[in-house]
């Protein structure tokens, strides 16, 4: 069977054809349209602009998708759609457009909640991971940890009190002089050092959930400090280095307090932060337990994983009816299992 996925959550518009068989799966095309370009210049996402590029791009994206899979709307047996959480035009785009398919040719849907979607994108992309496993989601809007123990079944552990860790890399980037998001361009400079003359507090040692506020604080009084200097690339790169291992310490700290609580040995980091090397290789050395990533294109928003989890969900006997509203708020763990499995 083929299952079509749609992701509008935010500034990504994303298609990807899911071919299954009952107990297996395989991508048979994705494609993304991303939006940074528009959003550069206001240093952030603006929900209005994002909503009329997803508006512009959903049908082009969906046929091109199709074709690339070589396959025709007929042969689609179910639509997955991401619901929530994510920028409220941007989601209404992205389910009104799957749902005029899926009413047109008679589909049946399947809304997808996105942060669930980089729950199980591991998965999607290592066919070894199993239940139970605790998972990391670390996203330009989310820094949460939850006891996974099947679809649908999400035990949270802690979350962010206030920003995200890609808020965090962002913001500092932006101080750092790249444009929105940062992210990424921060992480591959701070990966040309091996170490920084500069130090940033250990932060979370003593509270319960993630905060970065504090961090976000030290960081910006730093390169403030260093800002005359910001010229001297080798300056620039180790106030990177810095900011890199203080947000990465910080996660791993948290992740290793959990995995302790919980004596689960599979560890999952997923998330557009899941594509940072430094975090990727502190996850790797903690000792005595298994570390899945999804594959780099899976770890930012694309629309692959909201067909892989649309697909389990589907065959666990979901449907979607049109009649559902967006959701822009939606904590995964009020998610339940598929119909048939609860
Ligand atoms: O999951 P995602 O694509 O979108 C949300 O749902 O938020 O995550 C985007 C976030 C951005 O903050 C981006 O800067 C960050 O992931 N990111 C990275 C890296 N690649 C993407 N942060 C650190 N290192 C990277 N290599
Ligand atoms: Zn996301």
């Amino acid at each position: 069977m083929y299952v079509l996925g749609i992701e509008t959550s935010c500034d990504e518009t994303a298609a990807a054809v899911l071919s299954a068989d009952e107990s297996s799966c395989r991508i048979a095309s994705e494609l993304l349209s991303s939006q940074s370009k528009v959003h550069e210049l206001y240093g952030g996402v603006v929900p209005e602009l994002a909503a009329r590029e997803h508006m512009a791009a959903l049908p082009i994206l969906t046929s091109e998708v199709l074709a690339a899979a070589g396959i025709t709307l007929q042969k689609v047996e179910a639509i997955a759609v991401s619901r929530g959480p994510g920028l409220r035009g941007c989601l209404l785009m992205g389910l009104n457009f799957a749902k005029g398919l899926s009413l047109a040719r008679n589909i049946p849907l399947v809304s997808i909640n996105h942060i669930e979607a980089h729950l199980l994108a591991p998965m999607l992309d290592n066919s070894s991971l199993d239940f139970p496993f605790l998972a990391l989601v670390v996203s330009g809007g989310h820094t949460e940890l939850h006891l996974v123990t099947g679809v649908g079944e999400y035990q949270p552990i802690s979350r962010t009190i206030d920003d995200a860790a890609g808020e965090a890399f962002d913001k500092s980037a932006n101080l750092l002089g790249f444009s929105y998001p940062g992210g990424a361009s921060l992480a591959a400079l701070a990966d040309t050092v091996q170490k920084s003359r500069f130090k940033l507090p250990l932060v979370m040692r003593e509270s319960e959930g993630f905060s970065f506020s504090g961090l976000k604080t030290a960081i910006a009084l730093l390169i403030k400090e260093n800002q005359s200097n910001l010229s001297d690339e080798a300056i620039r790169a180790e106030l990177a280095y810095a900011v890199q291992r203080a947000i990465v310490d910080a996660l791993i700290f948290k992740v290793k307090q959990a995995l302790e609580r919980t004596r689960v040995k599979k560890l999952v980091i997923t998330g557009g932060v899941s594509a940072n090397r430094a975090l990727r290789n502190a996850a790797i050395a903690i000792p005595g337990i298994n570390v899945f990533f999804p594959i780099q294109e899976h770890c930012t928003d694309n629309a692959a994983m909201v067909a892989y989890l649309g697909w389990r969900r589907f065959v666990g006997g979901e449907r979607s009816h049109a009649g559902e509203p967006v959701m822009d708020r939606w904590p995964v763990e009020s998610m339940r299992p598929p119909q048939n499995e609860r």
